[in-house]
């Protein structure tokens, strides 16, 4: 298929490597050319979808997709994959924004190492996922139909991401009170290793948050934005849960203090600052 990436962070770029491997026609378009230029891809002047049959979105947030998808005209038999993580209002705007063109909501759980090994899990709603399965299966171990409901694949990101920014928070806030009242944090983490109130990933992170290295697979800046799209989630699904808004507020102090590019992990420098 012919295919068009916009975006080519993170997640963006190892997708369109695996999708060139794939044998697809491919080409990227980045806001910084540099880092599309690196890629040995064609780079497109300006985002476009002429000539595409699929244009995929990878990027930071619905203002970020918005503003990008503004001067791309879209066509009736082109599809596009909306994969950035945006919430629920801004999927409902640029799904207007496809046109006679077939949307397909599909934010993309798994970091930096699952979209290079192309072993992403693909959330997937709406009329355009159907066409989708060859771009599917380069990028992802495993595709979640949630039917034809556009939204629907954003609403199950949102509980994921609830899961995550959770479990992560609450590993920092561990390991920061571990620390302050100066017992070794890594007692903590050999404890819930392998227990059943453990996690992998709790052990993935916590050890990271030890070791102070915060070499970005998740951003913590897009880690907040998720938070914040769950509040608001939240709030007009009538609920009232805390946590989202505090979490966003912890990691935006975190953000405030420099470290918005660094890893999630890095949300422990709101409780620690050294
Ligand atoms: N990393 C993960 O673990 C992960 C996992 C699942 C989902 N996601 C979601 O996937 C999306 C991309 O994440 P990522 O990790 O690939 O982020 P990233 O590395 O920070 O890349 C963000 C991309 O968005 C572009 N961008 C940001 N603001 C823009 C604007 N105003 N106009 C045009 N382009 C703009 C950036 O361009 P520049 O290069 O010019 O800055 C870059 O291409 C996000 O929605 C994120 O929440 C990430």
């Amino acid at each position: 298929m012919r295919i068009v990436v916009l975006g080519t962070g993170i997640m963006g770029a190892p997708m369109a490597r695996n999708l060139a491997a794939a044998g697809h026609d491919v080409r990227v378009w980045n806001r910084t050319r540099a880092k599309a230029e690196e890629m040995g891809l064609e780079v497109l002047e300006a985002p476009t979808a002429e000539g595409a049959d699929v244009l995929i979105t990878m990027l930071s947030d619905g203002d970020a997709v918005e503003s990008v998808m503004d001067g791309v005209a879209l066509e009736a038999g082109q599809v596009w994959w909306q994969s950035s993580t945006v919430g629920i209002a801004a999927t409902e705007r640029l799904a207007r924004l496809a046109g006679e063109a077939q949307f397909a909501d599909g934010p993309v759980l798994g970091t930096r190492q699952p979209a290079e090994q192309g072993k992403l899990t693909v959330l997937a709603s709406g009329p355009g996922r159907d066409r989708l399965g060859p771009v599917f299966e380069p990028v992802a171990a495993k595709v979640v139909d949630l039917g034809d409901e556009i939204g629907a694949a954003t609403k199950l990101k949102l509980v994921l991401n609830l899961w995550i920014v959770t479990l992560v928070e609450g590993v920092a806030e561990s390991i920061a009170l571990a620390e302050g009242l100066e017992l070794d944090p890594q007692l903590f983490l050999d404890i819930i290793d392998g227990a059943p109130m453990g996690s992998p990933y709790a052990n993935l992170k916590g050890t990271a948050m030890i070791e102070r290295d915060f070499q970005p697979s998740f951003p913590l800046a897009h880690a907040a934005k998720d938070a914040g799209l769950v509040d608001e989630a939240a709030r007009a699904a009538g609920l009232d849960l805390p946590l989202p808004a505090a979490i966003r507020d912890q990691m935006a102090k975190a953000i405030a203090a420099g470290h918005g590019e660094e890893d999630l992990a890095g949300t422990i420098w709101a409780a620690r600052s050294s």
